[in-house]
């Protein structure tokens, strides 16, 4: 029976992930090296909580019950009687298998260790730890409170109780799991990025203006936000990261990670987090 969940990084991400828990009941220990973003994402939180209270979707009392549910720290030791862990940190290979090998010294052994990865295989995060078999990515959508997709994916050596314990996760959260096999990008990525990235490569060859681009793409395609909106969205490090997993991972020309997003990540351009991407925040 899982009652408390460890949720690593407090990003974008890692603050949606927490709020949904605690919101579904869940006691929820949040973790991030970064104070500020502990700090940042209780803000965040306390604000999308209250935005639901006022739209009459929360009670008041609610909001306050969810709120004394969560708990943030910077030390990773407070995790070690969690019974499940959801890791969102930066999409860097090298930084999650680290942090997979710490977690599995520390929380406790039962205990599933999932990765809400974009793109990175979870078979490898899965080898970074003596209980692969423990090991499984679930993958949220951005916003997370909002959106009620799942991916979850299975590793090479997840076992079929680990999945299901997953599944049930989503439905106590109310959102809807989808299965995914262990390759570059799983579903989601695999499909949206070479979009994204196709706009951008419009973007910088002048076929259109970002304005021009994603109207085509909501008034023509009847898609609810833009790709190039979507891009700013996401986060540009972020789906530059992906891009990258996805062209060495699958090693197709296709997935090259256009040179404008290249730059615009080099310049600190990264969307919506920074103030700047496509559009100016
Ligand atoms: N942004 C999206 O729309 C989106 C959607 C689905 C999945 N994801 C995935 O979620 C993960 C997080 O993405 P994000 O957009 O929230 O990133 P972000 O940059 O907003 O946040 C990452 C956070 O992780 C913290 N962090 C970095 N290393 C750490 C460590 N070793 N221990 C603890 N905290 C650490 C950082 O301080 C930061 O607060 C990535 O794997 C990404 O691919 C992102």
């Amino acid at each position: 029976m899982i009652k408390v969940v460890g949720v690593i990084g407090a990003g974008t991400m890692g603050n949606g992930i927490a709020q949904t828990f605690a919101q579904a009941g869940f006691l929820v220990r949040l973790v991030d090296v970064a104070q500020p973003m502990l700090d940042r994402a209780r803000g965040s939180i306390e604000k999308s909580l209250s935005k639901f209270v006022e739209k009459g979707k929360l009670a008041a009392a609610d909001r306050d019950a969810t709120l004394g549910r969560l708990t943030t720290t910077t030390s990773l030791d407070q995790l070690s009687d969690v019974d499940y862990v959801i890791e969102a940190i930066v999409e860097n290979a090298g930084a999650k298998t680290a942090l997979f090998t710490s977690l599995d010294a520390i929380v406790k052994r039962e205990a599933v260790l999932s990765s809400n990865t974009s793109s990175i295989s979870i078979t490898t995060l899965g080898a970074a730890t003596t209980r692969p078999d423990r090991v499984l990515g679930m993958h949220f959508m951005n916003p997370v409170p909002l959106m009620t997709l799942v991916e979850l994916i299975r590793g090479q050596a997840t076992s079929a109780e680990s999945m299901r314990t997953a599944s049930e996760l989503c439905a106590a959260l109310g959102k809807t799991p989808v299965e995914a096999a262990d390759y570059p990008g799983f579903i989601a990525n695999r499909i949206l990025m070479p979009m994204i990235n196709e706009a951008i490569y419009a973007v910088m060859e002048g076929v259109g203006s970002p304005e021009a681009i994603d109207t085509v793409m909501t008034l023509g395609m009847n898609h609810p936000m833009g790709p190039l909106t979507l891009a700013d969205f996401i986060g540009l490090d972020v789906c530059l990261a992906i891009l990258i997993v996805l062209h060495e991972g699958l090693g197709d020309p296709k997935y090259r990670p256009c040179p404008l997003l290249r730059r615009m990540v080099a310049a600190g351009h990264l969307g919506r987090k920074s103030g700047q991407g496509f559009y100016t925040y």
